[in-house]
């Protein structure tokens, strides 16, 4: 067996236990939670693992998240990386976090990001929001697998 292979099935499974965290919580909260644990515990190098969800007054507001505490726990949605994948309602992956303009820092040992936005009737309703300390460190396979999580977390909404 590939790398590769194993690779693919170590996603898939990630994908399958998000799901069955989000079938089997008690409420939209917990869920998040697990599945945030999830993803932190799985892959080394997410070292900060987040959900933002968007509140009433259409403000990113930090939800459940593993890893040092962020100074942005409320972000408008003009604002940061994090508000540029709710504008653009698709997924952003930043390479060098330090050479993007609208990076807003959270850790001093971040190097790249992926912000994964939670679509729902074609409605932005949150977004998963994951910092490494390695630069380039977020991969097509990372997108699709969180893609996959994000669709899954949608049904909690
Ligand atoms: N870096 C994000 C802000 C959130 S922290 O990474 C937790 C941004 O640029 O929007």
């Amino acid at each position: 067996m590939t790398d590769e292979f194993l690779d693919d099935i170590y996603r898939a499974r990630i994908i399958e236990t998000a799901d069955d965290f989000i079938k089997t919580a008690s409420n939209a909260r917990s869920a998040m939670e697990a599945v945030v644990g999830l993803l932190y515990a799985s892959i080394p190098h997410y070292d900060w693992v987040g959900i933002y969800l968007l509140d009433r007054e259409n403000m990113l507001s930090l939800g459940p998240y593993r890893g040092d505490p962020s100074p942005h726990d409320r972000i408008r949605v003009e604002d940061g990386i994090c508000g540029a994948a709710v504008r653009e309602k698709q997924t952003i992956i930043v390479d060098d976090v330090n050479a993007d303009p609208r990076y807003l820092a959270c850790s001093i040992g971040t190097k790249s990001e992926i912000v994964v936005p939670i679509i729902k009737g074609g409605k932005v309703k949150g977004e998963i929001d994951i910092d490494s300390d390695k630069s380039k460190a977020f991969t097509e396979n990372d997108k699709a697998m969180l893609e996959a999580v994000a669709s899954k977390l949608s049904e909690l909404f």
